[in-house]
């Protein structure tokens, strides 16, 4: 509950300079711990950061049954030998819509799943209805009875699944199921962003036949048993970015080690254009900002194009960029949230239905501001940073969810914030 009441007090200002290790990624880590469920033996995690959604999903997991133990910062086992509660329950589910990740590897190792369906959200509606369609086409009945998905099967048997748009967690959630599947499934429309990539190499190492994952057309052949393996998250790449834009809103200079900068492509073209001087190693990315942003335009879509999880982060560095920049947001209906609280801190922005015109002030001034989703969050922190003056932001438990040790990252690089609460 103490949580739920803290602020961030971030003093702006000051030009991030200096060098920090970036985490294990949010979304790569909540479906690789889901798939825990599919196997009998022991899977044992590496880079597992250490966030809310992440002690979410390990309560979820531990309900069914599932034996967790954190053993040191970042290494996570999870043993799924006994899984005697095949249900998740609302109260986990309303913190944290990724719990429906668990429903596929439910149903194919257990035969039954009790997963309460998610409400709508912050950001759009947010379906499953895909999620649920593939798991029907390989044979699962399925009914949704008082606020909860039950679904039964003997086992799933493969299936050609051509699924209507893209979607990150309905592949994962289908790709799982498959691994112990009867036959081949064949996903097609598949998402192909880096954190299904990462799953199917974690699967994989755990003995699952699947090719041509980062691809829109995935093939699994449906396996006995997968076995014990260790695996190792893939770096944050919205962390990445979220850091990056930071400094480039600032006129700072970072280092970011432990990145992946290959899965930031469409990130890094965008604040190349801002004006950043960017260098990239295999797994480090080096940031450098000449004098004020320009103003750049940018249109979210499905992975390689630009990533509906930054641009919020973008929309700030508009706010205080030289010209206009014009954001068109096509994956949710709903998630231009944070313009209204960067308005109150004397952002120009004007929303037109899925496109905001954002026209670059040379300053804006501090106020208390409200997070009110993840990414909408990471926004403020950016547009704080460069604000004159102190912003308080509320309800942070939103960045807790998502960014390890927000605070002390931004102190490292200089940043003048506290936690206060
Ligand atoms: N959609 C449907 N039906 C479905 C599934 C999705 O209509 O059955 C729609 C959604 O409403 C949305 C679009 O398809 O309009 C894409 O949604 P998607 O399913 O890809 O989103 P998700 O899997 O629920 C993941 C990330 C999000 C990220 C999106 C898009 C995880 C745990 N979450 O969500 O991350 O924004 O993909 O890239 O991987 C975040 O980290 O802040 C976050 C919201």
């Amino acid at each position: 509950m103490a949580a739920r009441l803290s602020q961030l007090r971030i003093t702006g200002g000051v030009r991030l300079r200096g060098s920090i290790d970036i985490s294990g990624a949010k979304n790569a880590a909540l479906p690789i711990m889901s798939a825990a469920l599919l196997c009998g033996e022991t899977l044992t995690l590496e880079n597992v950061p250490a966030l809310m959604d992440v002690v979410t999903m390990t309560r979820l997991l531990e309900g069914m049954g599932v034996k967790a133990s954190a053993l040191q910062s970042g290494h996570l086992t999870l043993n799924g030998a006994d899984i005697h509660h095949p249900d998740a329950p609302y109260e986990l589910v309303r913190t944290m819509r990724a719990s429906i990740l668990v429903l596929g590897p439910l149903l194919a190792r257990c035969g039954r799943a009790k997963v309460s369906l998610p409400g709508g959200c912050a950001i759009g509606q947010r379906p499953v209805d895909q999620h649920l369609k593939g798991l029907i086409a390989m044979g699962a009945q399925i009914r949704v009875e008082h606020g909860d998905i039950h679904a039964r099967c003997t086992r799933l048997k493969g299936a050609r699944i051509v699924m209507d748009l893209v979607t990150v967690t309905g592949t994962e959630n289908l790709m799982m199921a498959a691994t112990l599947a009867d036959g081949e499934t064949v996903l097609e429309n598949a998402a192909r962003e880096p954190e299904v990539l990462d799953l199917a190499r974690c699967l994989q190492a755990m003995g699952a036949q699947i090719e041509g994952a980062g691809t829109d057309t995935i093939r699994v052949v449906g396996v006995q048993h997968l076995h014990a393996a260790r695996y190792a998250v893939m770096p944050d790449r919205i962390e990445t970015g979220t850091y990056l834009v930071a400094a480039a809103a600032t006129g700072g200079e970072v280092l970011l080690t432990g990145a992946a900068p290959q899965t930031l492509d469409a990130t890094l073209e965008k604040l190349r254009e801002a004006g950043a001087q960017i260098e990239c190693t295999d797994q480090s990315i080096h940031l450098k900002m000449h004098g004020r942003a320009k103003a750049v335009s940018l249109r979210t879509a499905p992975y390689p194009a630009f990533a509906t999880d930054m641009q919020a982060q973008f929309m700030a560095l508009d706010c205080v960029a030289e010209g206009t920049g014009v954001i068109t947001e096509t994956i949710f209906e709903n998630r231009f949230m944070h313009a209204l609280e960067l308005q109150r801190l004397g952002a120009d922005i004007n929303i037109q239905g899925h496109t905001a015109v954002v026209r670059g002030l040379p300053r804006l001034q501090g106020a208390t501001v409200m997070a009110t989703d993840l990414r909408a969050s990471a926004s403020l922190v950016v547009a704080a940073l460069v604000a004159e003056g102190q912003t308080t932001i509320d309800r942070i438990y939103h960045l807790d969810r998502g960014y390890e040790s927000l605070e002390k990252k931004l102190t490292a690089l200089g940043a003048t914030v506290e936690r206060i609460g």
